[in-house]
């Protein structure tokens, strides 16, 4: 069982759900209006990327021991899957929450163009600081698609490492 949140161990009340802040309103995002039906759309792209899971401040032997066979020096890849999930109303124009096409096109232009067939650790900036476990490269694709799309929109994702391990991120 998860541990119960600090906030409710200090004592504090669950505020009226008008008011409560975003933590207490799992289905909360910018563009919500009361009774408006939501839908949620998502779009599954496909990248292949190698990587190695290393943490430079610690010894050889710590890697060895945390990261196994997955800090080995010559890296190795995964064919990772991402589903991209968009949240929002639906546009009473066009009958779309967004064009999928639109979320196709960005997650290639933004996402894929650097990702796909690349070693992550070498060429791609961010994981020259940043271990590119696949926690760590589902909120670097959050965070990059999230300034890419309309702020009334909600987007989580999902990013499968291998057909039976993924990692969800919807932000924070
Ligand atoms: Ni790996």
């Amino acid at each position: 069982m998860r541990p119960v949140p600090s906030l409710f161990k200090a004592g504090v009340r669950r505020l009226d759900p008008g008011t409560s802040p975003a933590i207490f309103q799992p289905n909360a995002f910018p563009g919500r209006k009361p009774g408006m039906p939501t839908v949620s759309v998502t779009r599954r792209v496909h990248f292949n990327a190698a990587h190695r899971l290393h943490n430079p401040a610690y010894p050889e032997d710590w890697n060895a021991r945390v990261y196994g066979v997955c800090a080995n020096p010559n890296y190795h890849g995964h064919n990772y899957e991402l589903d991209l999930t968009v949240t929002g109303a639906v546009d009473p124009e066009t009958g779309y929450v967004l064009d999928i096409n639109v979320l196709k096109r960005l997650a290639e232009e933004k996402l894929l163009a650097h990702l796909d067939h690349r070693n992550l650790n070498l060429d791609v900036p961010h994981f020259r600081e940043v271990i590119p476990t696949a926690e760590n490269i589902a909120i670097y694709c959050w965070e990059i698609l999230r300034a890419a799309l309309p702020p009334a929109l909600a987007l989580r994702l999902r990013l499968w490492e291998t057909p039976r391990n993924y990692v969800d991120f919807e932000g924070h």
